[in-house]
């Protein structure tokens, strides 16, 4: 049978820190709701002594949460043990969370004491902890850069004195992955009664290893890791939670196992990234905007063939819908054209060079094309050659400037040139196509549709001209709003004839 790997999620106190990322406790009541729905068995839900809106939420979280360990933080200080035992009178299951520094910097440089000192203050704190709670978990501030042997030592006296989990941090994010492992088999194999505790990871991402630190901790023995959503926290922030489940649930040769409910893990980071303004970075392992994403044309070829060929996870089994092909100026026929199929169109090999022709000439302008676009381009397609087409168009306007237009237009095959000049860009585009017309039109509606995404994006324009009191309808797509303006008019235009 799999060994359980116990996950604690400190993304209320840890993640919370950051600076920028303080929720009130109506939020922090949601995201515990949703860290209890995901499956985590220990909710860090604040440091009760730090403030009184610390405080509040872990009362609040207390009362509200029914299934997950809810774990308070303290320093190896009585009134902080005493505030934040009062703080988790309603958890249904609570756990203490107190601790030292037990690096030569901490000694010396913060604490300012000697080991001994050190030594008994850890060992006090557990035992006092003790007397208001069962679970009492030690942290030893800096471990990862605290001597072995002296840590060891620390380690066996916080479990004489009641500590049911050890918590390990590589607090400054130095270790490298070998000797983080190594420290953690150090103290299953030297510290004599820890067989009495469970060894928790707690890593840091300063130098990017928090992910593959914890994993080595949980090789070498460690059955608890804390974690947080999308990896917030301190600085480079910790190890992200959704890593660590979807590496136990990928790599099944471990033997291990987690009780995270992974289709929920897409839901709960966007949930934390939105309550904290705290964007996730596009390639983000697991739930970044491209982590499913597949741009170049070889990938995407290969991925329609078989999923598999390019992705290890189902992006299903993280709450993601499915894995998305996104088209770009480097995309393939292949890829266009099982877009056009997933949005309902069927096209025939000349249309879809036709159309493809007409992709890569957006592509160029425009960094990615959505299926908004697509549906555009293929309509291009479906409406065949008109009788009233731009061919050119250049104007001139700015500050200080008479707008000018020239309208080079195709009617009927041949091209006819116009120049007008107007109030502004449109209007002396549209007066130069007017020259250019029999037909006496009137403009009575004009909609330029916001861009949706960036500066690169389609602009839309529908239009609306009258010609002897019946109506007709205009529309376009492009890059350049005037160009698109100006197409539009002409479109409704031609359908008068
Ligand atoms: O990084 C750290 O050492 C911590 C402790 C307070 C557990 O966050
Ligand atoms: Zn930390």
């Amino acid at each position: 049978m799999d060994d359980k790997v116990i996950i604690f999620d400190t993304t209320l106190r840890d993640g919370e820190q950051v600076p920028g990322c303080q929720l009130n406790t109506i939020e922090k009541i949601e995201v515990a709701q949703a860290l209890e729905a995901l499956g985590v068995d220990v909710i860090e839900a604040g440091f009760p002594i730090s403030s009184p809106g610390d405080f509040k939420s872990v009362v609040e979280i207390s009362k509200a949460i029914s299934n997950p360990v809810i774990c308070a933080l303290t320093r190896a200080v009585k009134k902080d043990i005493e505030v934040a035992a009062e703080a988790l009178q309603y958890a249904k299951r609570k756990r203490i969370h107190t601790g030292i520094g037990t690096s030569p910097f901490h000694i010396k440089y913060k604490i300012k004491t000697t080991p001994e000192e050190i030594l008994k203050r850890a060992a006090d704190a557990v035992k006092y902890a003790r007397k208001f709670v069962d679970d009492v978990e030690f942290y030893a501030e800096d471990a990862g850069r605290s001597e072995n042997e002296y840590l060891a030592k620390v380690i066996e006296a916080v479990i004489k004195a009641g500590a049911t989990v050890v918590n390990i941090p590589d607090t400054t994010g130095y270790c490298l992955p070998e000797e983080y492992g190594a420290k953690i088999r150090y103290l299953k194999e030297n510290v004599p009664n820890i067989d009495k505790a469970i060894i928790s990871t707690h890593c840091h991402n300063d130098l990017g290893m928090a992910t593959a630190n914890t994993m080595m901790g949980i090789i070498n023995g460690a059955r608890q890791v804390e974690v947080t959503i999308n990896g917030i926290g301190e600085r480079a922030g910790n190890t992200a939670l959704e890593e660590i489940a979807m590496i136990l649930k990928s790599h099944h040769n471990l033997n291990l196992k987690t009780d995270i409910n992974t289709k929920l893990i897409f839901s709960t980071s966007r949930l934390v990234s939105n309550l904290m303004s705290m964007p996730v970075q596009a390639n983000k392992a697991i739930v970044g905007r491209n982590a499913f994403s597949h741009s170049s044309g070889i990938h995407q070829d290969g991925v329609l063939k078989n999923r598999e060929n390019y992705e290890i996870i189902d992006p299903v089994e993280v709450g993601i819908r499915e894995s998305s092909i996104i088209l770009t100026a480097r995309s393939g026929r292949a890829a266009l054209n099982h877009r056009l199929e997933l949005l309902g169109f069927k096209f025939g090999k000349e249309e879809i060079d036709d159309i493809y022709h007409r992709f890569l000439t957006l592509a160029d302008k425009k960094k990615e094309i959505n299926d908004e676009d697509i549906r555009i381009l293929a309509g291009v397609v479906f409406q065949g050659e008109k009788s009233l087409k731009l061919d050119l168009l250049q104007v001139s306007c700015g500050k200080s400037l008479i707008p000018v237009a020239t309208v080079g237009m195709k009617i009927n095959g041949e091209v006819h040139y116009s120049t007008a000049s107007g109030n502004g860009p449109i209007d002396a585009a549209f007066t130069a196509v007017k020259h250019l017309i029999s037909k006496t039109v009137h403009l009575e509606e004009f909609l330029i549709q916001a861009i949706t995404k960036g500066s690169d994006d389609l602009g839309k324009v529908h239009i609306q001209v009258e010609h002897q009191g019946k109506m007709y309808y205009g529309f376009s797509a492009n890059t350049d709003i005037i160009t698109a303006s100006v197409e539009a008019f002409i479109d409704a235009i031609a359908k008068i004839a």
